[in-house]
This record gives C-alpha cells, sequence and structure tokens, in this order.
C-alpha cells in the first residue's frame, strides 16, 4: 500500500501462536517506520490466544498481527485455497487500499514441533512422519505458494524466512526426527535460494519478470518455549542459558528489512553459554 504514510508491505507468518513467533510478529510490527511498516497475515491451524502468557510467566501481552487465516496447515489444498481467496478477495475490493494488500513482500515459515526428547527404539514412523510434515513439508507448501505469488506481483519479489534450529549444526541426543527434519529444511532453503535468485525460473510462465526472492535459514539455539519439557527447559537453565525470543523476533525483523537483494543465508542466533562450538 503506498499512501502519504508511506509503504505497507505484506508479511506471511506461520507459528506466531508460538513463543518465537509471537516475539517476530512483535519485532517486525516495532520496526515499522513512516516510510515502511508491516502488515502481518497470521496463518495456523486454529486462532490465536487473545494473548500471549511468555513460559516464563511474564504478563500476557497482545498478539500483534492484522489478519488471522485458518488452514489444515499440512494440506496444500487447504492452504492454496485460503490465501487464494484471502487476496482474491483484496484484488476485488472496492477499497483502494484494501485492494494495495494484494501482495506478498515476506513469509516467514516458524511452526514448528518436536514431539519430545525419545530414543530411536521408542520413536513410532508415525511420529517421525508428523514432525517432518509440520518441519518441512508445511514450509514447503507454503514456500511453493509464496514464490508463485511473489512471482506475479509488481514489482515482482520478497523474501523468505525459514525458522530451523541449531541442531542443523549439532544434533541432541534423541532428537531423530527434529534434527532430520531441521537438516532437511536447510536443503529446501539452499535450494529455494537458487530457484529466488531470478523469478523467471520459478515458473514456467514467460510474462514473469526478474525479481528476486532472498530465502535464508536463521537457526535459534535455546529459547524458553513450550517445545521442551519444563524438566528440560531447567537443566538447560543451569547449564546452557538462553536466548530471549524477543532478540531472535529483533534479529528477524532486521533480516526481513534488507532489500531483497541482499541475504543473510544462514545464520545461528544463540545463547552465548550453550555448547556448540569446540571440546570443552
Ligand atoms: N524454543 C527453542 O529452543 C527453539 C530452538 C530452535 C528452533 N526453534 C524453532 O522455532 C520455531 C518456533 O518454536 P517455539 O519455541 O516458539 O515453539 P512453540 O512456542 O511451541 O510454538 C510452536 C508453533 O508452531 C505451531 N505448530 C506446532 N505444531 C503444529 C502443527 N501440527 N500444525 C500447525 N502448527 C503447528 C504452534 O501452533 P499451535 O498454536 O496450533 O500449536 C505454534 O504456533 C519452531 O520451528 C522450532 O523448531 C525453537
Amino acid at each position: 500500500m503506498s499512501s502519504e504514510a508511506g509503504e505497507t508491505k505484506v508479511c506471511l507468518l506461520t507459528g506466531a501462536s508460538g513463543t518465537i513467533g509471537y516475539a517476530i510478529a512483535k519485532a517486525l510490527k516495532a520496526s515499522s517506520a513512516p516510510a515502511a511498516s508491516w502488515h502481518i497475515i497470521i496463518i495456523g491451524r486454529r486462532p490465536p490466544p487473545q494473548s500471549i502468557t511468555n513460559v516464563d510467566g511474564k504478563a500476557p501481552e497482545v498478539l500483534p498481527y492484522d489478519t488471522f487465516l485458518k488452514a489444515e496447515m499440512t494440506s496444500e489444498s487447504s492452504v492454496a485455497s485460503t490465501l487464494t481467496d484471502h487476496f482474491e478477495s483484496l484484488r476485488n475490493s472496492h477499497d483502494a487500499n484494501l485492494r494495495s494488500l494484494n501482495r506478498l513482500d515476506l513469509l516467514i515459515n516458524c511452526a514448528g514441533c518436536s514431539l519430545g526428547n525419545v530414543p530411536i527404539v521408542d520413536i513410532p514412523a508415525d511420529t517421525f512422519r508428523e514432525v517432518m510434515e509440520v518441519n518441512l513439508i508445511v514450509p514447503f507448501i507454503f514456500s511453493k505458494w509464496a514464490m508463485t505469488k511473489m512471482a506475479a506481483c509488481n514489482p515482482p519479489g520478497g523474501r523468505i524466512i525459514n525458522i530451523g534450529s541449531i541442531a542443523v549444526e549439532s544434533p541432541r541426543l534423541h532428537a531423530v526426527p527434529y534434527t532430520t527434519s531441521k537438516i532437511a529444511l536447510g536443503g529446501l532453503t539452499r535450494a529455494l535460494s537458487i530457484e529466488g535468485r531470478s523469478l523467471a525460473k520459478t515458473t514456467k510462465s514467460s510474462d514473469v519478470g526478474e525479481g528476486v526472492v532472498a530465502v535464508c535459514q536463521i537457526n535459534p539455539g535455546n529459547v524458553r518455549s513450550s517445545i521442551m519439557s519444563p524438566e528440560e527447559a531447567a537443566r538447560r537453565e543451569r547449564e546452557e542459558g538462553f536466548v530471549e525470543a524477543d532478540d531472535i523476533g529483533k534479529y528477524v525483523a532486521m533480516v526481513a528489512n534488507f532489500p531483497n537483494g541482499t541475504n543473510v543465508l544462514e545464520s545461528t542466533v544463540m545463547p552465548t553459554r550453550q555448547p556448540l562450538v569446540g571440546r570443552g
């Protein structure tokens, strides 16, 4: 949306009902400047809570977003029809401001699950499959839709940020599905980033311009959230430390606000004490 108040860019965010997704939405809104602000569409399997209470007991805060869309996240047809209907209704609106929101500048794939830390011998294949669905197939479905939408925008282009994990660099014991899914997400990130160099190469349509989509993966280290058990959180607090979700949010917002011609392919945002590098 271009107006006297400046340009409005549109972001589609998954996982906003969780700790990190919420922090990202908050930081993105806070990074809005008079020249450019963010309109945030959150999408999930259920409506977000009215307010979020962080696992560290901080007071509830209102989730900052503009639109909520409900979809069966692992179903390509559900996601595609939900998003297509939403943007079609904007395109057909009589209100010029709403029509100008018929674009997509940023996709953040943040929804994710681990389904617990369990030895391989106790992991049913269905659990493995579910983690792969949520952490890998869902980002594929959303990235495919987003690339298509970004190619059709005027001017074409955008950015995709995948929220990976420090597990990509160094797995933990008893995290086979989670580690596998996040390393595979790294593969998806790199493969998409090649296609994103030239949008004209992502589609068979000859009328797509030469815009770029910057695709990157941000790997958080320990963040206090419901993705881990309270016992595991207590152990990590003692032995490794936590990075604040708000700091992850600010970092994501900084990357999101770069021009599309600039990418930060892979980065890790972690507590300084978290043991990752070295042998002691
Ligand atoms: N916390 C950490 O230490 C840490 C470290 C590295 C990476 N990460 C990554 O950061 C991302 C966010 O994690 P978080 O710590 O914020 O966890 P969280 O608070 O548990 O939030 C998880 C989010 O993912 C969504 N989600 C989970 N399973 C889903 C499913 N089957 N279908 C649709 N949505 C689903 C949840 O939505 P619902 O409200 O519908 O459940 C929620 O919005 C994940 O990708 C995670 O792997 C976290």
